[in-house]
């Protein structure tokens, strides 16, 4: 599988010739300006929760690719109201089985308000299984011991984890939830995009490597294969 990162945490997974879009935020991020909105295909947008730093450009290309929505019941109520029909709404610990696949909605520790401040329910990871393997995009989130629930039920090829500390958990804590739930592999994301979550990447790296595991921290627009 490939991941292309398009800054903050938003990347898109190509598996098997179906494109997976999460948490885009692309036209408010500065440092993602190289990126062209109108050039992203996919065919699912899969958004962890409600803030707007997850989900800033996803009405505008849901339209333009015409992918179908997938994330909690309140988050895909918002979607609706924002003139999204093409929508899958979930809830925690709840899977669902795609024509290529199959993901899984997880627990998330923080928190989730959509951006007219209704209620964005509750924040979620995804774990998701394609023809080419399985992978965990954590959301934004703390440590958690569910993160041992995963690596019980799946051989993950990769995780997507945040390391900007401050609003989540650092690269500290991204290292242990690596071990939980049994990633070798790991992306970095949410880290660097606002001054509080500010990191030193290259420290980041080798708390990594000095746990056995490899942190990709792939350039905004580049691409990681699995
Ligand atoms: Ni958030
Ligand atoms: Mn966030």
């Amino acid at each position: 599988m490939k991941l292309t990162y398009f800054g903050h945490s938003c990347f898109l997974i190509d598996a098997c010739g179906t494109r997976l879009l999460f948490d885009p935020f692309i036209t408010p991020n500065p440092l993602a300006a190289s990126i062209d909105t109108a050039a992203i295909a996919a065919d699912f947008i899969l958004i962890s929760h409600g803030h707007v730093d997850h989900l800033a450009d996803a009405v505008d290309l849901a339209g333009k690719t015409g992918a179908k929505v997938i994330s909690n019941w309140e988050v895909i109520d918002w979607f609706g109201k924002n003139g999204v029909a093409n929508t899958h709404p979930m809830n925690h610990g709840g899977s669902v089985v795609l024509p290529w696949g199959r993901v899984k909605m997880v627990s998330a520790v923080h928190s989730s308000a959509l951006p007219d401040g209704s209620n964005g329910g509750n924040p979620a990871g995804f774990v998701v299984e394609t023809g080419e393997g399985s992978f965990y995009y954590a959301g934004d989130t703390a440590l958690t011991m569910d993160m041992k629930l995963i690596a019980d039920e799946f051989q993950l090829r990769c995780a997507i984890l945040p390391i900007g500390d401050n609003f989540t958990m650092g690269a500290a804590d991204a290292v242990r939830a690596a071990g939980f739930c049994g990633a070798k592999d790991v992306v970095g994301v949410h880290y660097n995009t606002f001054p509080p979550i500010k990191i030193d990447t290259r420290e980041a790296e080798v708390m990594f490597s000095n746990a056995g595991l490899k942190l990709h921290l792939p350039s905004i627009g580049g691409s990681v294969h699995f």
